[in-house]
């Protein structure tokens, strides 16, 4: 199978057949074909589809760790079309650990924005924004689905935002979350967490985000010091 792939004879987003035919096909037992593609999946070489399917893996969407962008901009960037759904979004009293990140007081009014984010229709990512500044409420006003989140803070609040801490770990997708991301439960993922800091180095957004495994490349570039 991973020689049917990197021949060209499986193309990214072929559908691969059925355990069974595959089992006839390589004269295995359906058990060893479903190891097979299991280990495949967790590879990323092929990803699953909720009740369609596995199916190989397209080329994957690079973010690169280097400068400070949006999804928005890495989408674009790639020549596609950057769509948001969103969730939901509201005012919330700042938690224990939320107060901590953004440097508040626990209780203190906190916009959370939680948004499914899409490429050429296919959803990529959930993000799941606390955001907090003088006049954050207005956000609520702000229309989150046609419009890019870094955009309206730069342009329309006038906020630089100048630096952001983030980190990567690797886990499975609950229920909630592979719904949403159209995957099975327990599909490989990548979980970031953003806290992007404006020029006056005050933390306003921080951000936990999941990303769907099979279709993400995080990049960056080491210099050592001399
Ligand atoms: C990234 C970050 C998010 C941030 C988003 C802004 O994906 N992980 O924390 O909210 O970019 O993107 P946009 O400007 O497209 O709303």
């Amino acid at each position: 199978m991973r020689e049917k792939v990197t021949s060209g004879d499986w193309k990214p987003g072929d559908l691969i057949p059925s355990e069974r035919e595959l089992g006839e096909q390589y004269g295995i037992s359906r058990m060893t074909a479903r190891q097979a593609l299991t280990e495949l999946v967790n590879e990323g070489i092929f990803y699953r589809e909720q009740g369609k399917g596995t199916f190989v893996s397209r080329n994957k969407i690079t973010q690169q760790l280097i400068r400070l962008t949006g999804f928005t901009e890495d989408i674009s960037a790639r020549g596609q079309a950057p769509a948001t759904r969103v969730l939901s979004m509201h005012m919330i009293p700042a938690t224990e650990d939320l107060a901590e990140r953004l440097r508040l007081h626990v209780g203190q009014p906190i916009f959370r924005l939680q948004r499914l984010r899409l490429a050429d229709n296919e959803p990529l990512a959930i993000e799941r924004s606390h955001l907090s500044f003088i006049g954050c409420e207005r956000l609520l006003d702000e229309d989150l689905e046609t419009q890019s989140l870094y955009r309206i803070l730069e342009s329309r609040y006038g906020i630089q935002l100048i630096q952001a801490e983030q980190e990567l770990e690797a886990g499975l997708t609950n229920e909630e979350d592979a719904k949403l991301l159209n995957l099975p439960i327990g599909s490989p993922a990548l979980y970031t967490r953003r806290t992007t800091y404006t020029n006056r180095d005050l933390p306003i957004e921080y951000a936990r985000s999941v990303y769907c495994g099979h279709k993400y490349t995080f990049y960056t570039h080491m210099l050592r010091n001399q």
